[in-house]
């Protein structure tokens, strides 16, 4: 049981619906344009305005990159207009999750965010994580990173009453997934590929109507805290391992406080205490409509928005009439 957070009942939880349809909606002006540097910059734009606006004393932990790498939201980055006198928030960003998919108009590109109070959120390097997740419904620890893939396919195929061939795995179409997506194959079960943006991929697993079971392989540590937030909302399970590709990245890890760098982070370790996640569609996919924009200046967007401590999900169809 999630108690509920004082600090996150001052910011109103609609408040960060509007500024992941902020991101969306500048981000989707570029969509199918080829440019992901662009998207990426006109969603960051976006985001940190509307941030902004609220009345909060804003920190963001996960970000855009280092203060050196990025201008705007970058880790460590005030927001929002009560520095010094509101409540004290720590945010994970994402103003476009799936920034090829966005210049390519492929599916499942998002505006995403995730607030707790001060602490609550995991300070994730930029390096690789090992992720494993599955959906609500299921015994604690059924399936674990300790745990081979075929390990936990079996493990999960038992708890769900069908045969390991009958399992829909997503995995993030990488060659470093090779040996991952030839076991599952020799299991005989389904691999639902996916070009990028695994914080959807993730989510993906706890919707039944995707058919995915569980979602295997490493992507981008800073997404797995933000899937996270989400999996701790909606229910389900999640285990993340931050994988190190030499000592540089190891070097950045011990600056924000890592020091096992083979443990094995639960959802709790990820985000403590309570949380809000939202996302708005930037493009079609499993979890949210994308950003459209219809004649004379209307768009339509689609986000959700959830909480930990209530276990509340509202999903917000937007009708904007001002352009960007
Ligand atoms: P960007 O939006 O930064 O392009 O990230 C997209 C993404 O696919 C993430 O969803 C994922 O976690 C990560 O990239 C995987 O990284 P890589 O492309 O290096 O395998």
């Amino acid at each position: 049981m999630v108690m509920a957070s004082k600090a996150l009942d001052r910011v109103l939880v609609l408040e960060m619906v509007r500024v992941t349809e902020a991101a969306a909606i500048a981000a989707s002006k570029l969509i199918g344009r080829g440019d992901e540097k662009a998207a990426d910059h006109a969603a960051v734009e976006a985001m940190r305005e509307a941030f902004n606006g609220l009345d909060f004393d804003g920190t963001v932990v996960i970000g855009e990159g280092e203060r050196d790498e990025a201008p705007m939201l970058y880790i460590g980055e005030k927001v929002g207009s009560g520095i010094g006198t509101g409540p004290k928030i720590d945010i994970a960003l994402d103003p476009l999750e799936g920034t090829t998919i966005t210049a390519k108009a492929g599916p499942n590109a998002l505006a995403v965010l995730a607030i707790a109070e001060e602490g609550g959120l995991l300070n994730a390097p930029d390096v690789y994580m090992d992720k494993l997740a599955i959906g609500p419904g299921y015994e604690a620890g059924i399936v674990g990173l300790d745990r081979s893939p075929t390990e936990n396919v079996k493990a999960l195929a038992k708890a769900k009453g069908v045969e390991p061939d009958e399992i829909i795995a997503c995995v993030l179409d990488r060659p470093r997934h090779e040996k991952l997506i030839a076991e599952l194959r020799s299991l005989g079960c389904g691999i639902v590929l996916i070009p990028d943006g695994d914080v959807a991929g993730v989510i993906a697993v706890t919707n039944p109507d995707t058919t995915i079971d569980i979602y295997m392989g490493s992507g981008g540590a800073p997404e797995g805290v933000l899937a996270a937030a989400a999996l701790k909302c909606v229910g389900g399970q999640f285990e993340g391992r931050l994988l190190f590709r030499n000592e540089d990245e190891k070097s950045r890890a011990r600056r924000w406080g890592v020091t096992d760098f083979d443990r094995i982070y639960k959802l709790d370790d990820l985000v403590k205490g309570d949380a809000i996640f939202a996302a708005t569609g930037v493009t079609d996919g499993s979890l949210l409509e994308g950003v459209k924009r219809r004649a004379n200046g209307l768009m339509t967007t689609e986000s959700v928005v959830m909480r930990a401590s209530s276990g509340t999900v509202r999903w917000v169809k937007g009708e904007h009439r001002k352009t960007r």
